[in-house]
């Protein structure tokens, strides 16, 4: 075992001066540290990541090297920027300089057809088809009311303490569903969904995927999701094919020759699917989370919140369903939500490959090497957001909340690979928070802690005790 580590070390150690050699040959690469053979930096990553306050990994290396550094992670060199100049430049070149690179154990769970992985004139056509879905139009005259419909249905069924965590994830999995493929909550939808989480747990089992029993659990339980999904598939591109069907839903776009979907294989739909359940669930179930962390831990931003939209609440009844225009009025509500999107940093950054040398801010990143767009990094640093790691919404509601005039703020990612489902995440959100704070009070049950690895998540998925708000008499309320 030894000699193998040895031998081991001293092969990683030619590959890297090798490489050293190369890239100085070419240019200059960013400063840094590499760390130890094979394991790199990748362990100080997960150490500082699993704490409350992962900040240090970043500030230690901007401090010494400049907001471009090399370092190395998961298994390689890569260049990490927290240069929003850097990132922007990243983004914006998506297919041109970089293309999108993911590790394997990811990519054999989302499948070759998943939106994260494709590329070129697929992913083009893919990503305006989703885009096409998800935009403010379809939201406002369709998914609104299915929204509001599913949160307050969620909610009702509350009791006097929950795990606000996994009750999100049940309005966000019910949402997803329902948008992708028109089923209410049901036997059916119950199953999928234990099967899923199956699924997303072994995406962040990444260190050696072959040995780990996670891992294996996952591949099967993908297995058993695409079958289920490829039913819904085939029966209803049968319907679809007898003219028969109405739906108007993600499945549908996707089987439209009309409307710009058509020509996709089962397995094709059944991968692209399966990857907007993971964009649509784990993502935005997390964010609601964290916005109701934030705003408890903010009696003053939690105050204004209610006051808004107690004021929308009179104004709209009970017990009717909310309008675009009420959306369109919780202007507080949108400066809670980026300030959350802002703190919080679910996608921490982006992982990029360049395909031809590339050249940033006077450094040479060689072709073949791993990028990290780090958008986490712009988020929380001082120059870009005065006292940028304070949760304080305030920041938004004069300004657009950054001091610096360059593109700094980019929960969402950006360029051709921006995430579409945007401005849903914003929506599922504030109706959220309104149907929250109308109908309930609320503290939290225990001290939970905030983590970033191996996903954004509270350890004990915020437990809370929570309060039915009485009304008068008259509104029937008891
Ligand atoms: C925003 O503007 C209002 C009035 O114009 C001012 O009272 C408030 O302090 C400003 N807030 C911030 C965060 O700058
Ligand atoms: C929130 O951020 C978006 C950019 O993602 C921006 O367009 C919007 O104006 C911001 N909202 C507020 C209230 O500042």
């Amino acid at each position: 075992m030894f000699v193998f580590t040895l031998i081991l070390s001293l092969l990683s150690l030619t590959i890297f001066v090798l490489l050293r050699s190369r890239a100085r040959r070419r240019g200059r690469l960013p400063p840094g540290n590499l760390g130890l053979p094979f394991i790199g930096e990748t362990l100080q990553l997960i150490s500082a990541y699993k704490t409350e306050n992962p900040e240090p990994f970043i500030d230690d290396r901007v401090a010494r090297y400049g907001s471009v550094f090399t370092t190395h992670l998961f298994g390689e060199p890569t260049v990490f920027s927290a240069d929003p100049e850097a990132n922007r430049l990243i983004l914006q070149n998506e297919g041109r300089l970089f293309e999108s690179s993911y590790p394997g154990s990811i990519s054999n769970l989302l499948g070759r057809h998943s939106l994260l992985l494709m590329r070129g004139s697929l992913h083009k056509r893919m990503h305006s088809l989703t885009m096409s879905f998800a935009n403010s139009a379809i939201i406002r005259d369709h998914l609104l009311l299915d929204i509001d419909r599913l949160v307050r249905l969620n909610m009702d069924a509350w009791t006097a303490r929950v795990l606000l965590m996994e009750e999100a994830k049940k309005i966000t999995f019910q949402l997803t569903v329902k948008q992708l493929m028109s089923f209410d909550p049901c036997e059916w939808t119950e199953n999928l969904m234990k099967e899923y989480m199956l699924v997303i747990e072994g995406f962040f089992t990444i260190p050696l995927p072959i040995f780990s029993t996670t891992y294996r659990r996952a591949i099967q339980a993908r297995g058993k999701v695409a079958e289920a999904l490829s039913l819904v598939v085939r029966e209803r591109r049968r319907e679809t094919e007898r003219g028969e069907t109405s739906k108007n839903d993600m499945l549908a776009a996707l089987l439209d020759e009309q409307g710009g979907g058509g020509g996709f294989s089962d397995e094709e739909i059944v991968d692209f699917m399966l990857a907007l359940l993971v964009a649509g669930y784990e993502t935005t179930s997390t964010i609601m989370t964290l916005a109701v962390k934030f705003l408890t831990e903010t009696p003053l931003a939690l105050a204004q919140l209610k006051d808004e939209h107690e004021e929308i609440r009179v104004k709209r009844g009970e017990n009717e369903a909310l309008q675009w225009e009420d959306y369109k009025s919780m202007s507080f509500t949108q400066c809670v939500v980026n300030e959350t999107l802002r703190v919080a940093n679910i996608i921490s950054g982006v992982f990029r490959r360049a395909i031809t040398d590339v050249t940033i801010k006077g450094y040479t990143i060689p072709k073949g090497w791993k990028v990290f767009a780090s958008l986490r990094g712009v988020h929380m640093d001082h120059h870009h957001f005065k006292d940028a790691r304070i949760f304080n919404p305030w920041r938004w509601q004069n300004s657009s909340g950054a001091t610096s005039t360059i593109s700094t703020f980019n929960p969402f990612g950006g360029g051709p690979r921006r995430c579409p489902g945007a401005e849903l995440a914003r929506v599922e959100l504030s109706v959220f928070l309104h149907r929250l704070v109308t109908q309930f009070s609320w503290e939290a049950a225990e001290q939970d802690k905030l983590v970033f690895f191996p996903t954004t998540r509270t350890q004990k998925r915020y437990p809370i005790s929570i309060r039915r708000l009485k009304r008068g008499e008259a509104e029937g309320e008891s």
